[in-house]
């Protein structure tokens, strides 16, 4: 009697299981079904034609007030007429909202709209940014990549204001994929604590799931790729890193401290590495901080070894200390990072650029800008490079000031708004380059007995 009872118990537990499972399966093939839906120009012809008041809102990309005319498609197009109504004297800049309703609903609601369905990602992608200023800029930038798949790690300079600490502080705890440091660090425009910022963004990122590759940020870097374009180009590099590769020219000090790894107490196990390699000295190189590191990557640099004692020597010194971090990674090939690069292009005078990163330099004259507007040498985005930045293969802009244009950062997040919930492709990806690019080839081939590598072939 006991028995059987038991028997049947489990029985119908298998049978609710199972139901259950029915259920959660044709849940997710009926959303992933209505996304390639929405993605179809008729059906949301059919949805204005439906709903002609409210949901046809679902389809358009919620704009600011000042913002509101700004007409993003004919710049795109390259209307330079048209162009000169929102540039010199007509350039918009952010009018700031200082009652910003910073209630979870709200903030919710902004970052991503309930109507709006994001279908699942094959990976993920992580983004380690060090922020002070511009609180709607940083939440935008949220909303723009937004996924519930990826990962957001803030980590607040200790100078900033208490307005702006307490919003990051109501967003993070709204979404549980916003992670927050304490602020207890204080960073500088000359770059120091900058690395350790990011050093301790990785650290709490590497334990999350779900992405595979993690970018580093500063305040005012703007994506331009939408989530599904950085996905699929992620795919192609294929576990290599990007980080930009250039001289170094005299910052390295080898007065006051000794730079391999046993000196460095780089490997947090000594006792498997071979003793040359722990008396050999790191190359060094100089790029940018913004880099694109492979998770693989990020799991070496914050669990085989330990790096703040290099982030320490580092931090000694006077100006521009934060842009060696991943290049010496990257380029000391002997340490064994994964996805890592090699200095044999560098010690050629060659520079890799990659993809990460778009800087304009201004080599001393700001005339030479679109914008005609720079900051420490580099020209300040303006909503004149926006049917640039739409072609371009790089992942972001370096950099852009809401209180310069706003423009730019509006028509950017509309594009990658159509990009993404309207399926909209003005420029696909190129897959050759990005599969194509020198750190890619060499990642996938190195390996190989007879591999010869060259560095010309860079893009
Ligand atoms: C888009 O929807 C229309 C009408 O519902 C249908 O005829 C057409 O085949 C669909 N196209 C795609 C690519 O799904
Ligand atoms: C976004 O799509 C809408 C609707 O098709 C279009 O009017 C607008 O110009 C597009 N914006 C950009 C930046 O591509
Ligand atoms: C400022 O934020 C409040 C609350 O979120 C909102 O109601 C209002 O429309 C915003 N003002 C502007 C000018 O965007
Ligand atoms: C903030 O937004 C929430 C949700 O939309 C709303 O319930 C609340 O009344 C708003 N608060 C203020 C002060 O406007
Ligand atoms: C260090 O690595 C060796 C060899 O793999 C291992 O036997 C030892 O337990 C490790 N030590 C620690 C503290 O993990
Ligand atoms: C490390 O290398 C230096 C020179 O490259 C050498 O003088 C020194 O003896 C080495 N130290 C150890 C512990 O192997
Ligand atoms: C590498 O080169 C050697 C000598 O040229 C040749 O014998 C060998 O077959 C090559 N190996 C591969 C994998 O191509």
């Amino acid at each position: 009697m006991n028995r059987s009872h038991y028997f049947w118990s489990f029985i119908l537990l298998v049978a609710l299981l199972c139901t259950l499972n029915w259920f959660l399966y044709n849940y997710q093939v009926y959303r992933n079904h209505y996304w390639s839906y929405t993605q179809n120009s008729s059906f949301q012809e059919d949805i204005a034609k439906f709903y002609p008041t409210s949901n046809k809102d679902v389809f358009v990309y919620r704009r600011r007030p000042e913002t509101e005319n700004v007409n993003c498609g004919q710049v795109l197009a390259g209307d330079t007429a048209y162009l000169k109504t929102v540039t010199g004297e007509y350039r918009i800049k952010i009018a700031e909202n200082e009652s910003l309703n910073m209630s979870c609903e709200a903030v919710m609601d902004r970052i991503l709209s309930r109507d709006h369905v994001l279908r699942p990602l094959e990976n993920g992608v992580a983004f380690a940014r060090v922020v002070y200023m511009d609180y709607e800029l940083i939440e935008k930038h949220v909303e723009m990549s937004y996924h519930p798949q990826n990962s957001f790690c803030f980590a607040i300079d200790k100078k900033a204001a208490k307005e702006f600490k307490e919003r990051m502080q109501a967003m993070a705890s709204c979404l549980p994929n916003v992670l927050l440091l304490p602020d207890d660090l204080s960073v500088d425009s000359h770059g120091h604590n900058t690395n350790l910022a990011h050093y301790n963004c990785l650290r709490a990122l590497i334990n999350k799931p779900g992405w595979n590759y993690a970018i580093l940020l500063q305040n005012h870097d703007l994506i331009t790729k939408s989530v599904y374009e950085l996905e699929k180009i992620f795919n192609w590099l294929g576990g290599a890193n990007d980080v930009a590769i250039r001289p170094e020219l005299g910052r390295l000090d080898k007065k006051h401290f000794k730079w391999d790894p046993m000196s460095l107490k780089l490997f947090r196990n000594e006792s498997e590495i071979d003793p040359v390699i722990l008396n050999t000295t790191l190359k060094f190189a100089k790029g940018a901080v913004q880099s694109s590191l492979s998770r693989a990557a990020v799991d070496w640099m914050t669990r085989t070894v330990d790096l703040t004692t290099f982030i320490d020597q580092w931090n000694h010194g006077t100006y521009g200390v934060d842009e060696q971090f991943t290049q010496a990674f990257q380029i000391s090939d002997f340490l064994g990072m994964p996805g890592h690069f090699t200095d044999k292009c560098i010690k050629k005078g060659i520079i890799t650029e990659g993809i990460t990163r778009f800087a304009q330099w201004t080599h001393g004259d700001q005339s030479k800008c679109a914008s005609k507007k720079s900051r420490h040498g580099i020209c300040i985005m303006g909503i004149e490079h926006l049917s640039m930045m739409a072609k371009s293969e790089h992942l972001m802009f370096n950099k852009v000031l809401p209180l310069f244009d706003y423009s730019i950062i509006e028509c950017t997040a509309e594009l990658l708004f159509n990009r993404t919930f309207l399926g909209q492709i003005h420029h696909p990806l190129n897959e050759e380059y990005y599969s194509n690019m020198i750190n890619v080839l060499y990642h996938k081939h190195h390996h190989e007995p007879n591999y010869t590598f060259n560095c010309d072939n860079d893009h």
